[in-house]
C-alpha cells in the first residue's frame, strides 16, 4: 500500500505545527521521518492514522482520497501506529492489552489463546514477559515492548513508528530493526520516527526532514550522512554532538553514599559513592534494577537494608518530598506516569517542586511564577508559546526539557537523572548536557542513568554498572569504554 499526504496544514492555538506537508510512503520501503522536538512528526503520522483531522490537504491510499475520521477507519484500512505515548490500559493484563479491540466482532475474550499468542509474539522480538501481568506493574520498557507486540500482532499494510527505541536498548533495538527490515521485504510501507541518528542510518531507505511543521528534503538515505542530516534538521551545522569531556580533579568530598541497599525484588546490594561535583554514570542493561535503585535512594521505593547517606546524616527511607527539602532532585523515567502534572500548565510543572518559594501568605504568586517560567523556557530553549501553554500540548522532548527545568531548580546538592534525553532531538541533547555540566561544574553531584553508551561514556566523569541488582563494578575515568561496560553488565570477561 501507498500512503501520499498531500500539503496537509494543521494549526493549534498559537502553533503552526503542519504547513503544508507533502511526502509519500511507499510499499516495501522504510522511509525515515526526523525533525527538531516540535517539528510536526507526531501530527502528522496522527493525520495519517486519524486521530487528528488536517485544517486542509488531505492523505491518498494508492491513489484514492482518505481522509480518515477516526483512528478505527485507519485500522481497519491496514495502518498501524506505535504512537510516542504509550497508550496502555494499565489495569488489564499483558495479553489484553495486545488484542483487546484487534478483534471487535468477537463477543467472547479467547484469554488462553490470547495469552499463547501474546508470548510467542514476545518472545520472537527478544522480551518474554508473562502475558498474564497487569501492564501497571510493568517497567516503561516492557510496555514499549507490548506496544510494539500489538502493532505487529495484525497484518499491516503500512507501519509507522514514533520513537520506538527511546527507551529500550540493544538486543531489543536490534531485534526490533530486523523484524522492520522483514516486514519491509514483504511489502509493507515503513515509517520510522527517531532522534537516535544511527538507527535511522542503518534501517532507513529514505529519509525525510521536517523542520518548523514545512517539509524540509526528501533524500535517499545513502546520499546523507549524520553530518549533513543534522544540519539540515537544526537548520546550521552542528560541530560536535557532545561537549568536549570536562576538566574533573578528584573532589574528597562524598555527597552521597548508598551501602548496601536492598529493595526486593529488583534492588538486591546497591552501592556507590557520589562526590561532590561529579557526574557519575549509571550504565546497564534494561531490566537491570538501575531506576529502581535510584527510586529506592530517592525514597520512592521501600527500602529493606542498607544505608543512604547525604553529606554524612543517614536518610534511608526518607520520603521524596524530605529528599527535596534536602535538596535532591529526580527526574524520572517515565515523564507520562511519574513527570509531568499533565492537566497543567508550564509554568505549574516547572514550578510545582520549589512552589513554597511562588507562595505568599499561603498563595501563588502566578506572576513570579511565570516570569520564572518564561525565564525557564528560554534557558532550556522549550518550543511553546508561552508559560501558560498546557504542559500535555507540548512535543514529547519540549515536555522532557521542562521535566529537566523543574528538578534543576530542586537539585542544590544532588540531580538523579534517568534517561534524561529520551526522545531529546540532537540539538537539544547538546543543550542538556551544557546544562548538566553547568550544575555539575557548579558543585551539584549528579547520577546519570542512560542506556545510550556514547552518551554514558561521553559525559560522565566515571561510570558504576549494575546487572541484575548488584553494582557489579565502577569504571574510573581513563576505563571508561564501551566493552568495559558491556562486561560488567553481561556478566562476562
Ligand atoms: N493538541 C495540541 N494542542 C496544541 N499544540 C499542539 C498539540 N499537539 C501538538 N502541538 C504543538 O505542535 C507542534 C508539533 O508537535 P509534534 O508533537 O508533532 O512534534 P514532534 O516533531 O513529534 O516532536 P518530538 O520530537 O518532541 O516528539 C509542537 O509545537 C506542539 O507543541
Ligand atoms: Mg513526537
Amino acid at each position: 500500500m501507498n500512503v501520499d499526504v498531500v500539503a496537509v496544514s494543521k494549526q493549534f492555538p498559537g502553533t503552526l505545527a503542519l504547513d503544508s506537508v507533502s511526502m509519500s510512503i511507499r510499499a516495501g520501503e522504510i522511509h525515515a521521518l526526523i525533525g527538531e522536538n516540535g517539528a510536526g512528526k507526531s501530527t502528522l503520522i496522527k493525520v495519517i492514522g486519524g486521530a487528528i483531522t488536517p485544517d486542509s490537504g488531505h492523505v491518498s491510499i494508492d491513489g484514492v482520497h482518505q481522509n480518515f475520521a477516526t483512528p478505527r477507519h485507519a485500522l481497519k484500512a491496514g495502518i498501524h501506529i506505535i504512537h510516542q505515548e504509550l497508550m496502555m490500559f494499565p489495569q488489564l493484563s499483558v495479553a489484553e492489552n495486545i488484542f483487546l479491540g484487534n478483534e471487535p466482532q468477537l463477543k467472547i475474550v479467547r484469554r488462553k489463546q490470547w495469552e499463547e499468542k501474546a508470548l510467542s509474539l514476545l518472545e520472537s522480538l527478544g522480551h518474554p514477559v508473562n502475558p498474564r501481568t497487569l501492564v501497571e506493574n510493568l517497567s516503561v520498557a516492557d510496555q514499549q515492548m507490548i506496544e510494539i507486540a500489538r502493532a505487529l500482532s495484525q497484518e499491516a499494510q503500512v507501519l509507522i513508528l514514533d520513537e520506538p527505541t527511546s527507551v529500550i536498548a540493544g538486543d531489543e533495538v536490534e531485534m526490533l530493526l530486523n523484524r522492520c527490515r522483514e516486514l519491509r521485504d514483504s511489502n509493507v510501507a515503513i515509517l520510522y520516527i527517531s532522534h537516535r541518528l544511527e538507527e535511522i542510518f542503518e534501517i532507513s531507505d529514505k529519509i525525510t526532514v521536517l523542520k518548523d511543521g514545512k517539509h524540509v528534503v526528501t533524500r535517499p538515505t545513502r546520499e546523507l550522512n549524520q553530518y549533513s542530516l543534522t544540519e539540515l534538521m537544526v537548520g546550521r551545522p552542528v560541530k560536535d554532538r557532545f561537549p568536549p569531556k570536562r576538566e574533573f580533579g578528584e573532589p574528597d568530598r562524598v555527597i552521597l553514599e548508598v551501602r548496601n541497599l536492598v529493595s526486593p525484588p529488583h534492588v538486591l546490594d546497591g552501592n556507590f559513592e557520589l562526590k561532590e561535583g561529579e557526574i557519575l554514570g549509571l550504565g546497564g542493561l534494561v531490566g537491570a534494577g538501575r531506576s529502581e535503585l535510584a527510586e529506592a535512594v530517592f525514597g520512592a521505593r521501600k527500602v529493606k537494608s542498607g544505608t543512604v547517606k547525604l553529606y554524612g546524616n543517614e536518610v534511608t527511607g526518607s520520603l521524596p518530598i524530605e529528599m527535596i527539602k534536602r535538596g535532591v532532585g529526580f527526574v524520572s523515567e517515565d515523564r507520562q506516569t511519574t513527570g509531568l502534572l499533565k492537566l497543567l500548565d508550564i509554568a505549574s510543572n516547572i514550578t510545582v517542586a520549589t512552589l513554597e518559594q511562588f507562595c505568599k501568605r499561603n498563595l501563588i504568586d502566578r506572576h513570579k511564577e511565570r516570569t520564572v517560567a518564561r525565564e525557564e523556557i528560554e534557558r532550556f530553549s522549550i518550543a511553546a508559546p508561552g508559560p501558560e501553554a498546557p504542559v500535555a500540548t507540548l512535543s514529547g522532548g519540549n515536555q522532557q526539557k521542562t521535566l529537566l527545568s523543574r528538578w534543576s531548580r530542586v537539585a542544590k546538592l544532588v540531580l538523579i537523572l534517568d534517561e534524561p534525553t529520551r526522545g531529546v532531538d540532537v540539538g537539544a541533547k547538546t543543550e542538556i548536557y551544557r546544562i548538566i555540566y553547568s550544575l555539575a561544574n557548579a558543585g551539584v553531584s549528579i547520577l546519570l542513568i542512560s542506556s545510550e553508551m556514547t552518551e554514558l561514556i561521553a559525559i560522565a566523569d566515571r561510570v558504576a554498572v549494575m546487572r541484575e541488582g548488584r553494582i557489579t563494578g565502577l569504571l574510573e575515568r581513563d576505563q571508561v569504554s564501551e566493552n568495559s561496560i558491556l562486561r560488567l553488565a553481561m556478566g562476562t570477561r
